[in-house]
């Protein structure tokens, strides 16, 4: 198809973890569609370009390469690609504002503006701009009011289509999804442009999945689709520290209330705590919209879905600590896993950063291995050198260590030789194991002693 034929185009401005993989899907499932993905980032959009994708997802690779320099594009070249678009998504990153009125809580919107602004200094026609990025409720009325700003000009009809993928699964989240939210104005525009979205994904997607509703519940739903799922880890992992002093066992308890078809299994896996870019994120912002609009319990209740979060975190580094003999100064601890989660290299907010400073404090030395996330470990962990060294083979990790802190969930972890492990650390050799991955039965049999999460102790003194 040569490229003046394309049915439509869409432009995506922000190539990161969102724009790049979902835009791969759409170009994937709408040959007929141009999909330009831009960014200002030069390095990232080379690595677009590139055979070393700039993030690693299981299946993405594949996915771009096949529609890359067909219907799939990736530029710096934010103007053309606006100008041309008829569908233009913003998935430009909403970070939590670290500085002024709400710094600590509040979305930084800075990235969304500029990008609206950018889109009203271009565009020559009518445009449908769909809001891709988190945001708070009501940012398609800041994003209306800039559009529109001034006499005249093109018309844009603003949609929110939120996120749902998840990391490290996000190439099957994204084809084969629970639910694509659309929510659109209810005006005789807002309509049609809704069902133009609507078609982009009834190229895959079965239409009673896809949901509309209006603006601001479309905006709504995304906050609270993660403050409840990270409301679910929080709450287990409240229980698994009930757990830890009654000998009872979090898997099992978890099993047990999970098997009730009103409660559900999913996201009661007890842990060191959730991390990544969205929960902790999402979640104040949340609570500064509560703040904002004077609903101070309201505020207080999902405030409290993060305070046992970072509590889950202070636990672990505490249990550690109490188990080794109340004090970590210079034993050497090998940290199993630093990305936030299995099969991605992303590390923001990951568990494995708030534990490791807090090991630190203690004064332990680290190492830390991990099969994709050592590049961002080693950026995260910048100062640190001296005290923390980065090993990707885990058998050189754990040389002379008095301890292994399994943080993620690798699978490759399950496959290692413990006793060959055990035989190359000090003794006594604790693990102490924070997404209960491994068999603690077999360990305590090698030498181990065995820390699992929410679950009694296997130790030989
Ligand atoms: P990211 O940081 O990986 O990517 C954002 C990209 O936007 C960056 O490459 C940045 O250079 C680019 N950018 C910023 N300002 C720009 C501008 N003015 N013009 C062009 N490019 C610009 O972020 P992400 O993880 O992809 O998240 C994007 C949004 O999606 C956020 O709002 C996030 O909350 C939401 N979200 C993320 C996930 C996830 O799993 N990562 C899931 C659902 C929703
Ligand atoms: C999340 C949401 O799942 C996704 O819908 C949204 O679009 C973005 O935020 P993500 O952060 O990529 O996705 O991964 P997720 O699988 O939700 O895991 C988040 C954190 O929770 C990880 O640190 C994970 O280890 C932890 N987790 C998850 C648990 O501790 N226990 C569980 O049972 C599930």
């Amino acid at each position: 198809m040569s490229k003046q034929d394309f049915k439509r185009k869409i432009a995506c401005i922000g190539a990161g973890y969102v724009g790049g993989p979902t835009m791969a899907i759409i170009a994937n499932k709408c040959p007929e569609y141009k999909v330009t993905v831009v960014d200002i980032a030069q390095p990232r959009i080379d690595a677009w370009n590139s055979n070393n994708l700039p993030i690693f997802e299981p299946g993405l690779e594949e996915r771009v390469l096949a529609a890359r320099g067909k219907n799939l594009f990736f530029s710096t070249d934010v103007d053309s690609a606006i100008s041309e678009a008829d569908i233009i998504f913003v998935s430009v990153n909403t970070p939590t504002k670290t500085f002024g009125q709400g710094a600590g809580k509040a979305a930084d919107l800075q990235f969304i503006e500029k990008t609206a602004r950018k889109i009203k200094e271009v565009s020559k026609s009518d445009k449908i701009v769909v809001e891709k990025s988190t945001v708070p409720v009501r940012a398609a009325d800041t994003l209306d009011q800039i559009l529109h700003s001034g006499e005249g000009g093109p018309h844009f009809e603003i949609l929110s289509n939120p996120e749902f993928l998840a990391e490290g699964s996000a190439i099957s989240d994204m084809e084969n999804p629970d639910r694509i939210l659309i929510g659109s104005k209810e005006t005789e525009k807002g309509l049609e442009a809704r069902e133009e979205l609507c078609k982009v994904y009834a190229h895959w997607v079965p239409r009673e999945r896809l949901i509309t509703t209006n603006l601001w519940s479309s905006e709504l739903s995304k906050l609270v689709s993660n403050a409840f799922l990270a409301q679910r880890i929080s709450s287990i992992n409240s229980i698994a520290a009930i757990c830890e002093v009654t000998e009872a066992s979090v898997s099992e308890v978890s099993n047990a209330v999970g098997r009730d078809s009103r409660i559900g299994r999913k996201f009661l896996n007890a842990g060191v705590g959730f991390g990544g870019s969205c929960f902790r994120k999402d979640i104040l912002n949340l609570v500064y919209l509560c703040e904002f609009h004077g609903l101070e319990e309201v505020a207080e209740y999902w405030r409290q879905v993060v305070a046992i979060n970072d509590f889950q975190m202070s636990r672990f580094v505490k249990r550690i600590t109490k188990a080794m003999f109340n004090t970590l100064v210079d034993k050497k601890i090998a940290l199993f896993g630093f990305a936030f989660k299995p099969d991605t290299g992303d590390t923001r907010d990951a568990p494995a950063l708030q534990i490791t400073l807090g090991l630190l404090q203690e004064r332990a030395k680290l190492c830390i291995t991990d099969p994709h996330a050592l590049p961002n470990a080693k950026l995260d962990l910048k100062g640190c050198e001296g005290t923390v060294d980065f090993e990707e083979d885990p058998y050189r990790a754990i040389e002379g260590a008095h301890a292994i802190a399994l943080v993620t969930e690798w699978s490759c972890y399950k496959d290692l030789d413990f006793k060959r492990i055990y035989d190359l650390m000090e003794k006594p050799a604790f693990i102490f194991d924070g997404r209960n991955l491994l068999d603690h039965k077999a360990l305590f049999e090698i030498g181990f002693n065995v820390y699992p999460l929410g679950k009694p102790d296997l130790k030989h003194f």
